[in-house]
């Protein structure tokens, strides 16, 4: 009994050594690897369990051969701008992090690494809020002229918009309402002009728009919303005015006309009061 229990105090202290040295031999790998793409720019994220490290960043295409990204060599940095290595767009690629090593703590073939998720940058990257402007073609059409994002991306001088990247992929939603009320429509519009037809004359409308690109999966499919803008309205005469308001409106006219008609009428008769008294004042006076 006493020597069993030697053997499992032995074996207890045996495995306490062997994990504190494979501890003092573990280069920490990168953790909690993703993507964050936003119109285009992609930068690779991890964290990882002990600071003071150095890493390479290497990526494939497709699965493809490890390239090394030229600008992730040895970097301090928990993060790596992959943005012109990712290109053609509508790739699949993948992120391999390696922490440097010394010889003194590591010695196998392998350096410590870790590989990312896949990443699309076409299907992925997500598509930040429009701006647009909103003009009316006549009482009952307006026009939402909305201008395509710019992406990171440069062809020599020239910065990419998102419609140079998605070109007819690339379609806007406009959702638009009363500005009273809530209750919403909607078009689709393949061109960054879209025609908004059989509005309210005279009305005030707000409009939302955001990018949507059909052909990605149905999680990355919309652009972020815009901010609301919104139409002055065209109160004019016939157009804004209910029903009650126009019976108020006659009301009020009526009324005003009758209370005039009155006056002058009562004026009238007590004028030619007055001057029927006075001629027979006159008329009584001589003799
Ligand atoms: C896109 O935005 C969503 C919502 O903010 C976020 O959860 C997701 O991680 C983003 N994707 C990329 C690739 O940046
Ligand atoms: C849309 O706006 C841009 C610039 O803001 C302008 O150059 C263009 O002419 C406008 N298009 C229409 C159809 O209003």
């Amino acid at each position: 009994m006493a020597s069993l229990n030697h053997v499992l105090c032995l074996g207890v202290c045996i495995s306490a050594w062997l994990i504190s040295t494979a501890d003092m031999n573990t280069v920490p790998t990168a953790e909690n690897i993703r993507w964050v793409s936003l119109d285009f720019k992609t930068i690779l994220m991890w964290t990882v369990k002990e600071p003071d490290h150095k890493f390479t960043v290497l990526y494939s295409v497709d699965d493809g051969d490890w390239q090394e990204s030229h600008d992730c060599i040895q970097v301090s940095e928990l993060e790596c701008d992959l943005t012109h290595d990712l290109q053609p767009f509508d790739r699949l690629y993948s992120a391999d992090i390696q922490t440097d090593t010394t010889d003194e703590d590591y010695t196998a073939d392998e350096p410590p690494h870790a590989v990312s998720p896949h990443f699309n940058p076409y299907k992925e990257s997500n598509i930040s809020a429009v701006k647009f402007t909103v003009r009316s073609v006549d009482k009952t059409r307006v026009i939402v002229n909305i201008t395509d994002p710019l992406t990171s991306i440069h062809v020599g001088q020239r910065q990419l918009s998102i419609r140079d990247i998605f070109a007819h992929d690339l379609q806007y939603k406009v959702i638009y309402r009363k500005s009273e009320s809530t209750g919403k429509k909607e078009i689709t519009s393949n061109s960054s002009v879209a025609e908004v037809p059989n509005l309210d004359e005279g009305q005030r409308y707000c409009f939302m728009v955001a990018a949507f690109i059909p052909s990605r999966p149905q999680n990355t499919k919309w652009g972020a919303w815009s901010e609301e803008s919104c139409t002055h309205g065209d109160p004019g005469i016939g157009t804004d005015l209910s029903l009650g308001a126009w019976v108020g409106a006659i009301f009020v006219f009526l009324t005003v006309l009758i209370i005039i008609i009155t006056v002058t009428v009562l004026c009238c008769r007590r004028r030619r009061e007055r001057n029927t008294g006075f001629q027979t004042y006159q008329s009584s006076t001589p003799i």
